[in-house]
């Protein structure tokens, strides 16, 4: 059969594959361990912690999706970075990760330092110039674009430097999606997923995934995976899978919204920065256009302070003010208190993070409700700073 089409895949994931009843969409295995043929015939699955048939239906389709040779599904995303960087670092290896990482990621690399077991260099890695700094590295971790402010970060030039220097790369996909984007084919050597986000996409399971580009690779992640017990519930990798199918449209859906909002955000007064691939002012907007397959359906903007983003969030309809990201509802959160409290302000600072930055996670609902919602919350962040309200400057 001819090479299927991602979405297809997506769709069509484990779909008739069960040989006791037929069953179109394949059943979740709940039992935690399996009867072995006879002594010392072990079936493919003999205890679900270490491998699972629901769990595995999903990490293969991930790993299609990601064109790699394989996956592994776990607990969190958090497991899955930490199965990850426990594989892949040697003793007292180093680590390069973005100064901007996710704050549960940062919290982690730096815990890990504390304790003396590796050693940590952040740097800006959408910067051309970090690419000279990576003499040493043992393992170069990415996040494009970048949480919370959406830097671009070239994934072929890294992998490139990285694997010169002599260093593996992984890449954190969260906020793109293989939809959007696979950094595999830009050269990257591993692909984490917080599955919490896109990937389940409704908000209602925690769940990780890491997917290799080398079938060697994938063993010893699942290896190490099975060996701290990190790996994913059955039920929970049901329901990521069923969301899974529906990968596809929700992106398209969110993109759309988010280009909508992001005309409202860069045309009123109330915001003074807009950080989304999409535009044109964005730093790395060539190469987001050259390398994504869309821009993503996050948007981080500016209100200039705390006063003008309670006012704006307080109020809100179609926004809950809440963690996380990538569900079928849209989410707004104040990356400063909320997503990246774990980091000192001056490192908060550093990374761009500013009091008056907010985050907004679009959905699917309909673009003409986010745009209404939202306008209002501008103007009332407008009235905060002191301002006309947009509704009176248009006049
Ligand atoms: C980019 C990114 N990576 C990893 C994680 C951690 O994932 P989880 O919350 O599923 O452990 C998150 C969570 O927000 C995230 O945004």
């Amino acid at each position: 059969m001819t090479e299927q089409h991602p979405r297809t895949q997506a769709v069509r994931a484990g779909i008739a594959t069960d040989p006791a009843h037929g069953a179109v969409v394949p059943p979740v295995f709940m039992s935690t361990t399996y009867a072995f043929s006879g002594f010392g015939e072990p079936g493919e699955f003999d205890y679900s912690r270490s491998g699972n048939p629901t769990r595995s239906t999903l990490a293969s389709a991930i790993a299609d999706l990601e064109g790699g040779a394989g996956g592994v599904v776990t607990a969190s995303g958090m497991a899955a970075i930490t199965a990850t960087v426990l594989a892949l670092l040697p003793p007292d290896g180093t680590l390069v990760a973005p100064f901007d990482a996710y704050g549960g990621s940062w919290r982690l690399f730096d815990a890990l330092e504390r304790s003396g077991r590796l050693r940590l260099r952040l740097v800006d890695l959408s910067d051309a110039a970090a690419r000279e700094e990576l003499d040493g590295a043992d393992v170069v971790w990415l996040e494009t674009p970048s949480n919370p402010l959406l830097r671009v970060t070239d994934i072929a030039a890294v992998s490139e430097a990285a694997h010169a220097a002599g260093a593996l790369v992984v890449a954190d996909n969260t906020f793109a999606s293989p939809v959007v984007q696979r950094p595999l084919e830009h050269g990257a050597d591993v692909v984490v997923h917080s599955a919490t986000k896109y990937l389940n996409g409704h908000s209602d399971v925690v769940s990780g995934a890491v997917v290799a580009a080398s079938e060697e690779r994938v063993a010893h992640l699942a290896w190490w995976a099975n060996t701290l017990g990190v790996t994913g519930g059955a039920l929970d990798a049901y329901l990521t899978l069923r969301g899974l199918r529906t990968l596809h449209l929700r992106m398209a859906a969110a993109q759309v919204n988010a280009a909508a909002v992001v005309d409202l955000l860069t045309a009123h007064p109330a915001v003074t920065a807009v950080h989304y691939p999409g535009l044109a002012s964005h730093p790395q907007h060539e190469l987001a256009a050259r390398t994504m397959d869309g821009f993503g359906a996050i948007v981080t903007f500016d209100v200039g302070g705390q006063d003008a983003v309670r006012a704006l969030v307080d109020g809100l309809d179609c926004f809950c003010l809440a963690e996380s990201l990538g569900g079928v509802e849209s989410l707004v959160s104040h990356p400063a208190t909320m997503t990246h409290a774990a980091m000192p302000p001056q490192v908060q600072a550093a990374a761009g993070i500013t009091p008056g930055m907010l985050r907004l996670s679009l959905g699917v609902e309909d673009a003409s409700d986010l745009v209404a919602d939202l306008r209002a919350g501008l103007d009332r962040a407008r009235s905060a700073q002191g301002g006309l309200p947009s509704t009176e400057l248009r006049g």
